[in-house]
Parts: structure tokens; C-alpha cells; sequence
């Protein structure tokens, strides 16, 4: 059995002030019917080889989560809900030992909640190719052609490949989030590719390498699934044990160091949709001057620019490379190239959020 498990508590920081922490992008239907999180459920739908779906939240989003499943006749497997964020390694560690306690032998299949793959029946057939080497003792990972040099992304350094077999290679290395200057070193050749953040392992292969790696983060989140609180639909992962747990992304804790991971490419066109640029680029459509606009904006010798509105009129005159976002309470006004950093920016005024 492979169990999809749907990681769904981050607050998409770098697309502030539209995405909030009680309204993540994850959730939000800007310019089409269905949320990125109703779309992943919808591609899981389409994987007949895949048990229902566990997403792993926390309280605040937990009626959004039902609520759009439900939209789509999407019947959950569980919702586990964290008593506060620790991170991915902690989510995907707390997610294991839950699938664990139903099933020692599964296999798992670990999504981001906030991903646009467009081509359903290209992921399916990829997701099926991966899973015939889960019993292979390795994590496989979904390896996307980088198409600028990202600091955003994890990068997969393209092995040999695994056993001669034409489909999948074994990994030299993983890096995460590389500076710009190495970043720029990966897209010179093409041994690298993008971390897709999609992972493939069974219970066993996953339990052995955070034993290596993270013991604690394992044997916390154990503890926790252990007192869990079962309450209508929803799981509630024990505090104590959780409120002591690292918060380290599964990508610095365990990825950059093991080197029991195989790559399987994804053909799929994907995206993160984690910044104001892929976001708009999925959303909306770029006009003459390259400005990607939503809602009441004029704009005159603007180019290059993400001008949104959910209220106001947006007048720009003489701009370039600008993100202009207005919503209800909050105005963003940034240079493009600084993107990236809106998420830390906004932590530091986290009272705001
Ligand atoms: N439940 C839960 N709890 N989910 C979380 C938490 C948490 O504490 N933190 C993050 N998530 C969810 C996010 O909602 C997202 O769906 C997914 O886990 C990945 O987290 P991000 O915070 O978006 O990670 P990233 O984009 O910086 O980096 C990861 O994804 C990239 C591809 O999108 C890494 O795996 C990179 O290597 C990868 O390239
Ligand atoms: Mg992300």
C-alpha cells in the first residue's frame, strides 16, 4: 500500500500579504475554481494506485482542509494536526509513525500541498515508476530541469545510473538552497536538478535514515502519535512531545546528508508557485510590457512588473520590476529581485502576519 501524505502547514511567507497564516496560498482560488490544495487532492484521485490521502496541518487550517475536500468529494484518510509548526522533517516524521500504526509495511508518498502540475495522467505514471523502487532502501525524489538558477529550491546532483536501469539515477549529492553564485555553477551543466520537495520511501527506509540522522525527531514524533487525541476527522499530535522537537526542514536533516536517494525525473511542467513571479505566472497572463496584473490597475510605461489589487485602483507610471501588492489591510510595494525575501522580511514582524 502507498500512502500519499499532504504537507500543508506552511504559511507561503514569501507571498505576503496575499497568502496569510490563517489563509495560506495553499487554499486560495485566485482566478480559477479549484485551490492548489483541492488540485493536489484532484491529481491523488487520479493515482488509482494510491490509499486516500493524510494531510498533516495544524488547528487553524483544519476546517479549510475538510471544508475544500469535501468540495471536491475527496474522502480524507486523516488529518493530523501539529500543535504548532516544527518544519518539515518534524510533519513528515510525525506523518510516518501515524501511517506506521495503520499499516508497518506501507509506503509513502510525501506532496507539498502548494504545487501546480498541470499534466494529472504525466504524474501518475511517474508516481507508479517511483514506487517500484521504493523496496530499493532508498528515498526517491522527483528531480525537475531547472530553468533559471534558483536559491529557492534544493538541487539533486545526477548520479550513474541505478542498477543500468534507463529510468532512474542515483544522486551525488544533495544540496539545499544554494547561494545565487552556486546556483549559477549547477545551470552551467546539466547534472542538477530541482528538489521537486515531492519524496517516495517505505516506512522502513524512512525510519532507518532518521535513525542516522535525526533520532530525536523520530522518537518525539512517535511519542506524540502515541498520545495523540482522536476528535471527529481530526488527529491531534500530543504537545509536550512536539514542543520539543528541532524545527529543521527534511531537506537539511536528512536529504543533504544520506546518500540513499534515487532520482526519477519529473517530465511534468511544474512549479512551486512559492514567489510573487510563479505565482502571477500561473494566475494570470502577462501583458505586452511583461506586467502581470490583477485587479483594477492602470498602468503606463510599467513593465516588468506584479501589480495586484483586491480593492483599490493601482495607478503605476514610469515603473520597473516592482511587486505592488494591495489587499484589504497591507500594501507590499518591493523590487522584484527581492522576491525571496519577502517570507523573512515578515517574520520579523511576525505580530502582523
Ligand atoms: N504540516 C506542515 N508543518 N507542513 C509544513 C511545515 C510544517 O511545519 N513547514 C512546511 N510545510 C509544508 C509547506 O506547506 C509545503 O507544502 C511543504 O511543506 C514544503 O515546505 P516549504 O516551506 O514550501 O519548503 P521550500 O519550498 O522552502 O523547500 C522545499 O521544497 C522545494 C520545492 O518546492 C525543499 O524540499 C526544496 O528542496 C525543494 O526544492
Ligand atoms: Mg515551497
Amino acid at each position: 500500500k502507498i500512502y500519499p501524505v499532504v504537507l500543508s502547514g506552511g504559511a507561503g511567507t514569501r507571498l505576503w500579504p496575499i497568502s496569510r497564516s490563517k489563509y495560506p496560498k495553499q487554499f486560495l482560488k485566485i482566478g480559477q475554481d479549484e485551490s492548489l490544495f483541492q488540485e493536489c487532492l484532484e491529481r491523488l484521485r487520479a493515482c488509482d494506485f494510491l490509499e486516500q490521502a493524510i494531510i498533516v496541518s495544524n488547528e487553524d487550517h483544519r476546517f479549510i482542509i475538510s471544508q475544500q475536500a469535501e468540495e471536491i468529494n475527496y474522502p480524507l484518510q486523516d488529518i493530523l494536526l501539529e500543535p504548532l509548526a516544527k518544519n518539515t522533517a518534524a510533519a513528515i516524521a510525525a506523518a510516518v509513525a501515524h501511517v506506521e500504526t495503520l499499516d508497518p509495511n506501507a509506503k509513502i508518498i510525501i506532496l507539498p500541498s502548494d504545487h501546480y502540475i498541470q499534466d494529472a495522467p504525466l504524474f501518475a505514471e511517474t508516481v507508479s515508476r517511483a514506487s517500484q523502487y521504493a523496496d530499493t532502501d532508498n528515498i526517491i525524489c522527483f528531480g525537475i530541469t531547472p530553468t533559471f538558477p534558483s536559491t529557492g529550491y534544493g538541487y539533486l546532483k545526477k548520479g550513474p545510473l541505478f542498477k543500468d536501469r534507463r529510468e532512474v539515477n542515483t544522486v551525488d549529492s544533495f544540496i539545499e538552497k544554494p547561494n545565487q553564485e552556486t546556483a549559477e555553477t549547477f545551470m552551467e551543466t546539466n547534472d542538477y536538478l530541482w528538489n521537486s520537495g515531492m519524496f517516495l520511501f517505505s516506512i522502513s527506509t524512512f525510519t532507518k535514515e532518521i535513525e542516522k540522522y535525526a533520532p530525536e525527531t523520530l522518537s518525539l514524533c512517535k511519542e506524540s502519535v502515541k498520545q495523540a487525541t482522536v476528535d471527529l476527522d481530526f488527529i491531534r499530535l500530543d504537545s509536550a512531545p512536539y514542543e520539543k522537537l528541532s524545527s529543521i526542514s527534511i531537506d537539511y536533516a536528512v536529504m543533504e546528508k544520506t546518500s540513499n536517494i534515487l532520482l526519477i525525473e519529473g517530465r511534468f511542467e511544474w512549479s512551486d508557485v512559492g514567489t510573487y513571479g510563479s505565482f502571477m505566472n500561473k494566475v494570470a497572463h502577462k501583458d505586452i510590457n511583461n506586467n502581470f496584473r490583477v485587479g483594477d490597475i492602470f498602468s503606463e510605461r510599467t513593465s516588468e512588473s506584479i501589480i495586484y489589487s483586491e480593492r483599490q485602483i493601482v495607478n503605476t507610471l514610469g515603473v520597473k520590476d516592482l511587486i505592488i501588492v494591495s489587499t484589504e489591510d497591507v500594501l507590499l510595494v518591493a523590487d522584484r529581485a527581492e522576491e525571496q525575501k519577502v517570507g523573512q522580511m515578515i517574520n520579523a514582524m511576525s505580530d502582523t502576519k
